[in-house]
């Protein structure tokens, strides 16, 4: 049976899942400016999203960058020139496309050390731009997600004491069982869904088993994190291409 918390939409190729996410994208800026004067927005690594890259850069007007903070919800902890830093990926794609002011790029730091430190740091950005109430989590505009073959997102990966985290807004993780094999350091569940906005991105039949794995049989998080995103007080949305779809009953 399908489970209606996974509000989602299955688009025929890889254009039309990055024109659609361009829609929802340009939307939730719009909306965040007009009523707070501002766009937060988390950008995500991973092949999904590079197609909803090109096409904001090649369209740089779509959104008020000059009043747009952009995050990082997850990184590999190696240096952002490294081929599989995702904030080189992000920078590479569509940072340098766009007029977004520099003071507004706020990529999670690799050069900490330790990802601890790094993630110690980046919770204490987020709540310098984000201002939540005290004990709250961060709220950001969008955040936008991919989904591993594993269930995992950002970095909260299956099985790990990760899932778990109530009280911290970012952590270290170890990496789980897909590549690169290195440290990362990753927003947690509260600020997943403390957002207004979370935008999946799910192309490949890859994705296929866990994605009719979560939409039909509500699996827990230690088995696919992804399943555990459910924005408290924000709208979810799931974009699938035919292939992550394929193994859908309906
Ligand atoms: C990362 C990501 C990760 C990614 C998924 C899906 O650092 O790799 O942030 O969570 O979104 O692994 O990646 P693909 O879109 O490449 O399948």
């Amino acid at each position: 049976m399908l489970n209606n918390n996974y509000p989602h939409e299955v688009l025929d190729d890889a254009a039309a899942m990055a024109e659609r996410a361009f829609e929802v994208l340009t939307a939730a800026a719009r909306e965040a400016v007009a009523a707070r004067g501002k766009f937060t927005l988390a950008l995500t690594g991973g092949s999904g999203p590079k197609g909803l890259y090109q096409r904001l850069a090649q369209e740089p007007g779509s959104v008020d960058w000059a009043n747009t903070y952009v995050f990082l919800g997850d990184e590999r902890f190696v240096p952002y020139e490294d081929k599989d830093s995702n904030f080189g990926m992000c920078k590479k794609s569509l940072l340098d496309h766009v007029p977004v002011p520099a003071d507004n790029v706020l990529p999670i730091p690799t050069d900490t050390g330790t990802m601890e430190k790094a993630a110690t740091d980046y919770a204490a950005t987020l709540t310098r731009v984000l201002t939540p109430a005290a004990g709250q989590p961060p709220v950001l505009d969008l955040i936008l997600l991919g989904m591993g073959d594993d269930g995992h997102c950002a970095s909260l990966f299956p099985g790990k004491p990760t899932l778990e985290i109530t009280d911290a807004w970012t952590t270290g993780s170890t990496p789980g069982t897909l590549p690169p094999p290195v440290g990362r350091v990753t927003v947690t569940f509260p600020v997943l869904n403390a957002a207004r906005n979370v935008l999946f991105l799910v192309p490949g039949e890859g994705k296929a088993k866990a994605v009719r794995d979560i939409f039909e049989r509500s699996p827990p998080k230690e088995v696919h994190p992804s399943a555990a995103v459910q924005p408290m007080d924000g709208t979810l949305l799931w974009l699938l291409d035919k292939p992550a779809a394929s193994l859908l009953t309906r």
